[in-house]
C-alpha cells in the first residue's frame, strides 16, 4: 500500500531519511480495526521521529510509517478519528500515565498510509457536523492543547494565558480552545502573519518573540523551549503556572529555584490526552462552534513538501494531507 515512512533517523538532514513509497499492508490482531485513512495530519513529532528525537529510551525501529493523526473510514464505511494512544492492553487508567504508553508511528505503523490498524477503542466514531478534514488534526496538537488548559492550567475564565509561537499547530489549538474557554489570550509570533494569524483566530493581543509583556499572566503555555524559557518565567504572575509541552528549539534550560521559590511558580509537563479528554475536546469544540483551523491541505503524495515547509520553519497552523 501507499505510506509516507522513515528509513532511519538522521538529526541534521531529516527530510533524507522520509521515504515516499510501498510499505506493506498492516495485519488486524484479534480486537484491533482497519481504519481507510482519508485525511491525516502532519505533526512536529514527524519530523522528530526522522531526525531520531523520541521520549522513548529504547529508540524507534525502523523503517516507521509516520503519522500520529488521522480519520478514515472502518471496514463497513463507519466514519472515524482515530485515538493516537496506545500502551498496555489492560491499563484503563489515565493513558499519559501508562507505562508502556506510546503514540502512533513510534511502535506501530501511523497515518501516513493508505490503511492502518488501530485498536477498537481508539476509533472514535465521527459526531455530526465534524468533517475528516477537521477531526483528522485533532488527535495531537489539539489533543495536547485541550489538556493543557482544561487538566493542567487551573485556569478560570477571565484570567490570562500565554500562548508561545503563535502559528504552529498546537498553539493554534490552544488559541482557539482558549479563547472559546473565557480566557484572555495573549500570543507571541517571530513573524507578522503569525500575530495576524492569532488575532483571527481569536487572540485578544499579541507580541512578538520574547518581547517585554505589559502585564504577568497567570498561565504560559510554552512549547517552543529553549528559545522562549526565559521569557515563560519572567512573564508569569506571582503563583503562576508554565505547562511545558514541548521543545522545539532544544530542552536544555535553566531553572531559577529562588524564584520559583519565592513567587510560588508551577512547572509542569504535559503530553497528549487521555480517551476521555479526546471525547471530553471534541464534544467541546462542537459546542463553542468552533472550526478548527487547518493552514494547508495537500496530497499525501506531495507530503515531502510540508516536512521541508516544517523543517524550514516556514508552516502555518496544521497541514493535513488527503488520500
Ligand atoms: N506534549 C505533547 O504531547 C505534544 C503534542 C504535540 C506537539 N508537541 C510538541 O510541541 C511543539 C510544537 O508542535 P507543533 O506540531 O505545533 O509544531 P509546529 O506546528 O511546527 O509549531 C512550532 C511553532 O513554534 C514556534 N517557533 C518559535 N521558534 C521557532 C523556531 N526557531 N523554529 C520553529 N518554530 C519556532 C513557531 O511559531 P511562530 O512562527 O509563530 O513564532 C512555530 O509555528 C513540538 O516541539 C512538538 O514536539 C508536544
Amino acid at each position: 500500500m501507499f505510506a509516507a515512512y522513515a528509513t532511519h533517523a538522521d538529526l541534521d538532514d531529516p527530510l533524507s531519511a522520509l521515504r515516499i513509497g510501498e510499505q506493506p499492508e498492516p495485519d488486524i490482531p484479534e480486537g484491533w480495526v482497519r481504519v481507510k485513512v482519508s485525511h491525516a495530519s502532519l505533526n512536529r513529532h514527524d519530523l522528530f521521529t526522522l531526525r531520531g528525537i523520541t521520549a522513548h529510551p529504547e529508540g524507534i525501529q525502523f523503517p516507521i510509517i509516520l503519522g500520529n493523526d488521522g480519520a478514515g473510514t472502518l471496514d463497513d464505511g463507519t466514519p472515524v478519528v482515530i485515538y493516537p494512544v496506545l500502551g498496555s492492553e489492560d491499563w484503563r487508567d489515565d493513558e499519559t500515565l501508562d507505562p508502556r504508553w506510546h503514540i502512533l508511528s513510534e511502535f506501530m505503523p501511523g497515518t501516513f498510509a493508505d490503511n492502518i490498524a488501530v485498536p477498537k477503542r481508539n476509533a472514535l466514531m465521527l459526531p455530526e457536523g465534524l468533517s475528516g478534514l477537521h477531526a483528522s488534526i485533532l488527535g495531537t496538537a489539539w489533543l495536547t492543547a485541550y489538556r493543557a488548559i482544561f487538566t493542567k492550567s487551573n485556569l478560570r475564565p477571565g484570567q490570562t494565558l500565554l500562548v508561545q509561537g503563535a502559528s504552529g499547530g498546537m498553539s493554534t489549538a490552544l488559541i482557539q480552545l482558549g479563547r472559546a474557554a473565557g480566557l484572555e489570550i495573549w500570543a507571541t509570533s517571530r513573524s507578522p502573519n503569525g500575530r495576524e494569524l492569532a488575532e483571527r483566530l481569536g487572540a485578544h493581543r499579541t507580541f512578538g518573540a520574547n518581547e517585554a509583556l505589559p502585564g504577568k499572566v497567570q498561565a504560559v503555555v510554552d512549547n517552543i523551549g529553549q528559545a522562549s524559557w526565559e521569557h515563560s518565567l519572567a512573564s508569569l504572575a506571582r503563583g503562576g503556572s508554565v505547562i511545558v509541552t514541548g521543545g522545539t528549539t532544544g530542552f536544555d534550560v535553566r531553572v531559577p529555584l529562588l524564584r520559583l521559590i519565592s513567587d510560588q511558580i508551577t512547572i509542569c509537563g504535559s503530553i497528549m490526552g487521555t480517551l476521555q479528554d479526546m471525547k471530553d475536546m471534541i464534544a467541546f469544540i462542537a459546542g463553542a462552534g468552533i472550526v478548527p483551523e487547518i493552514g494547508t491541505v495537500l496530497p499525501m503524495e506531495r507530503s515531502e513538501e510540508a516536512f521541508r515547509a516544517m523543517w524550514e520553519g516556514r508552516t502555518r497552523g496544521k497541514t493535513v494531507f488527503t488520500r
